[in-house]
């Protein structure tokens, strides 16, 4: 399997919503909001000055196989998808009504995201996700790491993931890349697992 890193926020425009595709295979809240949500997150996210991440493309066939993020800010990304209130409305709406569940979780975990501290010098792993077709070969971890060292190079003082318990594959790729678990807790109907990299040495 031949491919390149390269920075997310270099992808060209038509490509995001080949980003949004591969995040679907996500199983978290973003995407049970659906794709219009999916979509929007990752425009406002490459327009953040703050995050950054990485996309892989096959060297051969120059498709995108999975990308990863990484934010100092995670509610700052969540907050852009309410930034056109007349889109956020409408589309709120039809969550409320087509998935009242998901419409319940967003409201837990907003008060949840709140309700943690704001730790300085601090990234999350906001989201690392491969296309079904190229997992369980390494590339998961490989773009996980990415973020690790760019937050290293950036100064950042450590790295965080939330990881659900039931998530093995992302647990063993996220412990591979050196992160200890810190706490377990639960969030609505998600139990999640903290885990934390210091990037500095002490
Ligand atoms: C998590 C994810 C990115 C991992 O990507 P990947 O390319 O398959 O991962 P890797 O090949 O780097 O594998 C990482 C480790 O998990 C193991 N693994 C991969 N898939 C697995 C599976 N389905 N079950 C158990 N272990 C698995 C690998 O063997 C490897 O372990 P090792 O280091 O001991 O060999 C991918 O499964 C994915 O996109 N999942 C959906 C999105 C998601 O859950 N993202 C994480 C949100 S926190």
């Amino acid at each position: 399997m031949a491919y390149t890193l390269y920075p997310l926020k270099s992808i060209p425009a038509n490509l995001v919503s080949r980003i949004a595709e591969i995040h679907m295979g996500d199983a978290g809240l973003l995407t049970k909001l659906g794709y219009p949500f999916v979509l929007r997150y990752f425009e406002g996210a490459l327009t953040d000055k703050d995050s950054f991440g990485f996309f892989a493309k096959d060297e051969e066939t120059g498709e995108i196989m999975g990308f990863s993020l990484a934010s100092p800010q995670p509610s700052a990304l969540t907050s852009k998808l309410t930034e056109e209130k007349i889109w956020f409305i409408r589309n709120i709406f039809k969550v409320m009504f087509t998935k009242p569940l998901a419409f319940l979780q967003m409201v837990i975990s907003s008060v949840t995201i709140r309700g943690q501290m704001y730790e300085p010098n601090t990234i999350e792993c906001v989201y690392f996700t491969v296309d079904p077709k190229f997992r369980g070969r390494g590339l998961g971890r490989t773009l996980q790491n990415a973020l690790v060292e760019k937050g290293r190079e950036l100064g950042y003082k450590k790295i965080y993931a939330s990881v659900e318990t039931w998530n093995i594959a992302s647990l063993k790729a996220t412990q591979a890349n050196g992160f200890k678990i810190i706490k377990t807790f639960r969030e609505g109907i998600y139990f999640r697992h903290r885990l934390e990299r210091e990037l500095k040495e002490a």
